[in-house]
């Protein structure tokens, strides 16, 4: 692929990504990569982009042992200072989430 060519598919990858970005569930980008920037945007203020950052009493998720439902409903409800995000993904971002929350795990 030409270095011309990647770019317009970068940015056709980085336009769906924003297009997703209102969080009002029309499914368009489900990959992990769509996890890791929620992630990045509504997560690592509290717990870092490694999972360890534990500002302002988060969780380190790389030592985190809950399964996998409870993490859900953690994500999804909030619990203590962490907020709730089930009005601001669906289901199935929150579960992604979940699993990307795991893969922080050590
Ligand atoms: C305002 C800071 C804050 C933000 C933003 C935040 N969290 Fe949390 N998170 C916390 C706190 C505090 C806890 C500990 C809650 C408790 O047990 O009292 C926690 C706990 C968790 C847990 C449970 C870990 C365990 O082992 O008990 C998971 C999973 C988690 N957060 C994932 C996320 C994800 C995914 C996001 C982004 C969608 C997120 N958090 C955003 C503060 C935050």
């Amino acid at each position: 692929m030409s270095k011309a060519l990647y770019t317009i598919a970068a940015s056709a990858v980085l336009l769906s990504l924003f297009a997703c970005g209102g969080g009002n569930g029309t499914n368009s980008a489900q990959s992990e990569s769509s996890a890791a920037v929620h992630y990045k945007n509504e997560c690592s203020s509290c717990h870092g982009r490694s999972g360890n950052l534990m500002m302002g009493g988060a969780k380190d998720l790389s030592k985190s042992v809950i399964p996998r439902d409870e993490a859900v409903a953690i994500i999804s409800g909030g619990k203590g200072m962490m907020p709730p995000f089930k009005d601001k993904f669906t289901a199935q971002e929150i579960n992604e989430l979940a699993v990307y929350a795991e893969s922080l795990r050590k």
